[in-house]
């Protein structure tokens, strides 16, 4: 079999290859805590789960429209207005199974072979992964510590070339937990703006924020029509497997986004979309609970891993990572990822997984148990010799 050339450009998201292999070591016997993956430990809230059954059983089975169900399309840009203060239409929505297929969707649709995508580095790395998959370029666009991992909008500017197609932010950011602040979101619109690039601003975890305020970019003015913004239910209502996401867009673009989606998935789930409905329309208290859970978690693990020896961890304004510098342990980051599974039992993934910008970083989930959190602080402390 000769594969299409284009196939050795698509890349992978490591967590899974560390899933793998701390699945194989649990095989062996060995206790594994699972710090590598971004999931949430909880289950998704059962009004949410009522709400698919009756969805199912009042019929909604049958293949929907391309874009989204009408109904769905017209709550989901509700809530975008109410959490973004935006004025986007029903019309202007496509939902999608999971978030993830709007990046490919977009990239596909308005990145040609030879141009630039600008991509936050370290970052999620499925951006990368798509840019080269299509024939482009993506140009890091570096997170730096002193920054507390937040685009510095000059150093964006300055990356910008005719070549530059699209810009992609994340706040909060996977897998630092920064968040940009309205004044770096007015600094990179007036970028875009400036040379006319749109813009794709990822916003799974716009629920988890701990500290500060969160704000999208299509807040600002002159930014509505350059921006995709994606929105999603696998973070925020504990939702990843049941595939469920969304983004709003331009009326031309979304008109595009959604002939993609024709020509690939048809339409996403009718019954999932009403649930996701539900989840907006239902009570939030479990969701906010959720959220509450992270915040305490992240505290701990923060707390937890400024005590070892070698290793200096920020306190993250969201999501749910951590993002500690292990510089000073004298291990290169990906071996010591590599160590604190196959000789600690604690999956973790190199900051290396999201770029090289994050060499000298590990990521740690904060989705575990506090009980787990404590015990992987122990094991990683046994392994540095503190
Ligand atoms: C930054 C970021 N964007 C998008 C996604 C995709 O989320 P989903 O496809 O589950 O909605 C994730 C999931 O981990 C993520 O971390």
């Amino acid at each position: 079999m000769k594969l299409a050339e284009r196939m050795s450009r698509l890349g992978t998201e490591t967590a899974f290859e560390v899933l793998a292999r701390a699945g194989e070591l649990e095989k062996e016997g060995r206790d594994i805590i699972h710090l590598e993956i971004g999931q949430p430990d909880f289950r998704t809230p059962d009004y949410i789960i009522d709400a698919a059954y009756k969805a199912m059983k009042d019929g909604f089975t049958g293949y929907g429209p391309s874009a989204g169900l009408p109904q769905a399309r017209e709550r989901y840009a509700q809530y975008l207005n109410d959490t973004r203060g935006t004025d986007y239409k029903a019309s202007e929505i496509v939902i999608t199974p999971g978030a993830k297929p709007i990046l490919f969707f977009s990239i596909l649709a308005l990145v040609n072979e030879g141009d630039e995508v600008i991509c936050p580095n370290p970052g999620f790395p499925i951006y990368e992964s798509v840019t080269e998959f299509v024939g482009a370029t993506a140009v890091p666009s570096p997170l730096r510590e002193d920054r507390e991992f937040r685009l510095d909008p000059a150093e964006l500017a300055s990356l910008v070339t005719e070549k530059t197609k699209l810009i992609i932010i994340n706040s909060p950011h996977n897998p630092t937990g920064s968040m940009l602040t309205m004044e770096d979101l007015e600094a990179i619109a007036e970028v875009a703006i400036k040379h006319n690039v749109m813009v794709l601003s990822d916003e799974p975890y716009s629920k988890m924020v701990y500290d500060g305020e969160f704000h999208s970019i299509a807040e600002v003015d002159g930014m509505r029509d350059l921006t995709i913004l994606l929105e999603g239910f696998s973070k925020t209502y504990a939702m990843t497997g049941w595939r469920l996401g969304y983004a709003a867009m331009r009326q031309d673009l979304a008109d595009q986004i959604a002939k993609l989606q024709t020509n690939s998935n048809s339409c996403t789930a009718s019954f999932i979309q009403m649930a996701g409905i539900a989840a907006y329309d239902g009570p939030q208290g479990e969701s906010d609970a959720m959220m509450k859970s992270f915040q305490e978690r992240r505290d701990i693990m923060v707390d937890g891993l400024n005590t070892l020896p070698g290793v200096s961890c920020l306190s993250p304004a969201g999501a749910f990572y951590v993002f500690p510098n292990v510089t000073g342990t004298g291990i290169d980051s990906r071996e010591l990822a590599k160590r604190c599974l196959e000789e600690a039992g604690v999956a973790v993934l190199s900051g290396t997984a999201f770029g090289k910008y994050g060499d000298g970083y590990l990521r740690l989930s904060s989705a575990n148990s506090v009980e787990n959190i404590n015990e992987a602080i122990e094991r990683l402390r046994k392994l540095l010799g503190g």
